[in-house]
């Protein structure tokens, strides 16, 4: 059995990808399945905490036990995000925001029209660096996908938005990261210093994961 350790804790995951409409029919995303994040929320419930997962749209049944709020875009997962993070311990951010969105969502499906056409895009918010900006007593938990100089960046990417660590992965191996049911990350702090973890299921990810964030925050209390 899995130790009570977040007993009355509440735990935040956002998972999957996000969709960012162009028009009415037609969006950009990208391929994650979100089964990072539920197996994260699942052993944080496993282990006694309230979880609230919020995720993009993916082929995965709600967890028993855990608070399942369902969005589309990066607009609609920052505000459930803010507003779940209020009263939360810990929030792990495995979702995959898309960078940007249209600048304008047009309301009505556009019609083809011959030769090329130019979609503007615009940034949408980075809701790991805002939740970074507010952080209280939180701990807050990043993802990081680099093709290279992957543990510099992802150093960089916990420092800049005050993650207490992120977990690293390469989008080339085979089996791991987008779809599969294996990961094989690095644990990396904002002081440089990592850990490269074996290929591992995403459960164990997820356990070791929690293990890492429960120690983050006892060494937080003991200060
Ligand atoms: O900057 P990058 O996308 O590589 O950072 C990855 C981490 O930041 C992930 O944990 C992701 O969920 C989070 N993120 C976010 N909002 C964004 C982009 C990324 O919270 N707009």
């Amino acid at each position: 059995p899995a130790p009570r350790d977040l007993e009355g804790l509440h735990v935040v995951v956002s998972a999957g990808p996000t969709r960012e409409y162009l028009d009415p029919v037609r969006f950009i995303s990208n391929p994650s399945s979100g089964k990072m994040g539920f197996a994260v929320a699942q052993e944080a419930r496993n282990r006694g905490a309230r979880v609230t997962l919020v995720t993009g749209p993916v082929n995965l049944p709600n967890p028993l036990g855990v608070e399942v709020v369902r969005i589309e875009t990066a607009l609609e997962l920052r505000d459930a995000i803010l507003l779940a993070s209020e009263q939360a311990d810990l929030v792990v951010m495995t979702a995959a925001v898309a960078d940007y969105r249209a600048a304008e969502r047009a309301g009505e499906k556009q019609a083809k029209v011959a030769g090329d056409v130019t979609v503007l895009l615009t940034p949408n918010p980075d809701i790991l660096a805002e939740l970074g900006q507010n952080k209280g007593d939180r701990v807050l938990v990043g993802f990081a996908m680099e093709t290279h100089a992957g543990v510099e960046r992802a150093a960089l990417k916990a420092q800049r938005k005050n993650a207490d660590f992120i977990l690293l992965n390469y989008p080339t191996r085979e089996g791991t990261a987008f779809g599969g049911d294996d990961n094989e990350v690095t644990l990396v702090r904002p002081d440089g210093s990592h850990e490269a973890w074996p290929r591992l299921s995403k459960r164990e990810v997820a356990r070791r994961l929690l293990d890492e964030a429960a120690r983050v925050r006892l060494s937080q209390n003991a200060r």
